[in-house]
This record gives structure tokens, sequence and C-alpha cells, in this order.
């Protein structure tokens, strides 16, 4: 019999009513602050996810105020279909990587000028990189 690594896995795994899915792990991303790697914990970041449900869902096609961010990391810039952004938001060329939506929550307005989302950001860096990874768990 081969003797393996055992790897014992505990994760705690919450469906929340959304039907979103949370897993109690602290996850690694690919996030760099100050020459930090960051680590994002994705059950806190639903709880920062609440503020962004004033304007949007993680449901595939469902636009409120703002668009859908179902699957939003790897996503470009003003990609929904159906959904009415800015021409900066269009014209902006960002790729939503891990890291630009990191540094894009500190200070929306800052990195895209003129941008539809009248949201003023998330000044502390941990819950962005805890919202980065929510985003993560659940855009497959
Ligand atoms: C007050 C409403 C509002 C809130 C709150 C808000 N947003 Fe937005 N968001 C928007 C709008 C509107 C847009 C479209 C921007 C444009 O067209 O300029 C947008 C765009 C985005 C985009 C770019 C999507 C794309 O397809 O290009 C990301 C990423 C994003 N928001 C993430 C978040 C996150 C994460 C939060 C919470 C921390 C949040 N937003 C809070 C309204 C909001």
């Amino acid at each position: 019999m081969k003797k393996g690594l055992a790897v014992i896995a505990c994760a705690a795994a919450l469906v929340l009513a959304n039907g979103s899915l949370a897993i109690a792990a602290p996850m690694a991303l690919d996030v760099v602050d100050g020459g930090k790697k960051m680590m994002g914990d994705p059950v806190h970041g639903k709880v920062i996810f609440n503020r962004c449900m004033v304007c949007h869902t993680i449901q595939p096609g469902v636009n409120h105020i703002g668009p859908s961010l179902h699957g939003v990391v790897g996503r470009k810039a003003g990609s929904v279909p159906g959904f009415n952004y800015s021409v900066a938001n269009r014209k902006s060329g960002i790729v939503w990587t891990e890291q630009k939506i990191y540094d894009y929550l500190k200070a929306p307005q800052q990195m895209v000028p003129g941008t539809k989302m009248t949201f003023p950001g998330l000044p502390k860096a941990q819950d962005r990189a805890d919202v980065v990874s929510y985003l993560k768990q659940n855009s497959p």
C-alpha cells in the first residue's frame, strides 16, 4: 500500500441565503500591496459584499444600478450585455484581474475618472482583499 501525504482539508462551507457559497478558509490572492502578498477571507468578504449589493448581484445576467459581478474576475471592463456603462468604464481597457479589482475598490473614481460607480471605495486593504476573495470564490 502506498503511503501518501495525508492532506486534511478542513473547510466549513456555508451556503448563504442568496445561494452563494462562502468557504471559511483564507485564500492566497494574486494581489500584492506594498510588496506583501495578500490573503483574503471570503466569509468576511461576503459581509463586505453587502455594501456592494445595494447596486450589484453576483447572479449571471442580473443587472441593477451596477452590472452583474458574476464572473467578474478576469472579465473585460464594460462587457456585461444589456448594462449601460459609462464611456469611462467601457473605454478604460481594464481587465478585472484580482489586483485590478483590489486597486479599483480603494477609490473607483481615481482609477476610472468619470465612472458611474458612485461608491467612495473601501479604505481598508483587508476589506478589499476579502471582497476580492469572495468574488473569486463565486466567479467560476
Ligand atoms: C452605488 C452603487 C454601487 C455600489 C455601492 C458599488 N458599485 Fe460597483 N458599479 C456601479 C456602477 C454603476 C458600475 C458601472 C460603472 C460605469 O459604467 O462607469 C459599477 C462597476 C463595477 C465594476 C466594473 C464592472 C465591469 O463590468 O466593468 C466592478 C468590478 C465593481 N463595480 C465592483 C464593486 C464592488 C466589489 C462593490 C462593493 C465593494 C461595488 N462595486 C459597489 C455601482 C456601484
